[in-house]
């Protein structure tokens, strides 16, 4: 089978190695994972500044997948970017798994990070000078030094996702789309309780499209959580909840709720 790039199409998900299996899942099934409260982000400053979070709440569970919602520049990516402890916030609170993200140090920032969070990131963010597998087997050589394992395991989820035939690349002679792909392998190879996934389909093909969703759930059903940020009517199909950023705060869409 060819995909549509020409790399091997990705592999079935009844056939792909599971995810989120390799470890025990690390907090209960339903257990409250992400707490977010009266969360406050401006950006810019004097007359430029904006208030892009202006009080926003937010629940996630242990095992659920949450879909964001909102219009471009409405903040999204930004509270991503906060939840995942890469920016820092202007008030309010973040609680992840008993930790109190807003207050931690740098160094306690880098391990929270590496050990809780995998992030799939808009626009990439893959490293120039590396392979597409030194890409995806990275955080894992942070977390343990895995060696080899890492390397096995960063190819298996390139398999996974269809860009197995792209391991050897430079991240520039990709795709966008696979690119992304890439960038989700690594996001996915230290089985990380928390998932942050921005727009995490939005170059991909319905088929590679699908997988990832896939993917994803698969993920919650090991008793990770996932934050899926999206614009796609698949996508938020795929999640438990959905909610609507607007106007800094995050309500839920019960309209948008699959039934
Ligand atoms: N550091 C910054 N300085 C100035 N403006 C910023 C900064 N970070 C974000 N912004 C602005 O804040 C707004 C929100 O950005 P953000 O990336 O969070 O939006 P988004 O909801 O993810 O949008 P999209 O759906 O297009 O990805 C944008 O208008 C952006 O230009
Ligand atoms: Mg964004």
């Amino acid at each position: 089978m060819t995909g549509c790039h020409g790399f091997p199409a990705a592999v079935p998900a009844d056939r792909a190695p599971p995810l989120g299996r390799r470890k025990p899942p690390p907090y209960p099934s339903g257990m409250q994972l992400v707490t977010v409260r009266g969360l406050r982000k401006s950006v810019g400053s004097g007359r430029a500044s904006r208030v892009l979070l202006d009080g926003a709440d937010l629940d996630l569970r242990a095992g659920e997948m949450v879909a964001i919602l909102g219009r471009s520049g409405s903040g999204k990516s930004t509270l991503l970017n906060l939840i995942g402890g890469i920016d820092g916030a202007n008030g309010g609170s973040i609680e992840v798994g008993g930790l109190r993200v807003d207050r931690l140090g740098d160094a306690e920032l880098t391990r929270y990070r590496r050990e809780r969070v995998g992030f799939i990131f808009q626009l990439f963010h893959l490293i120039p000078e590396l392979t597409a597998e030194e890409n995806v087997a990275l955080p894992a050589r942070m977390a343990s030094g895995e060696g080899a394992g890492a390397a096995s395991r960063s190819y298996e989820l390139l398999e996974r996702f269809g860009v197995a035939g792209a391991a050897d690349q430079l991240p520039h002679t990709l795709s966008g789309g696979e690119q992304q792909r890439v960038a989700i392998a690594r996001a996915l190879v230290n089985d990380a309780p928390l998932i942050l996934a921005d727009e995490p389909t939005g170059n991909l093909d319905p088929v590679a499209g699908r997988a990832v969703l896939t993917a994803l759930r698969e993920l919650c059903d090991s008793g990770r959580s996932v934050l899926l940020v999206t614009h796609e009517a698949e996508a938020t199909a795929s999640a438990d909840r959905v909610e609507v950023l607007d106007e800094g705060r995050l309500t839920p869409d019960s309209a948008a709720v699959p039934a």
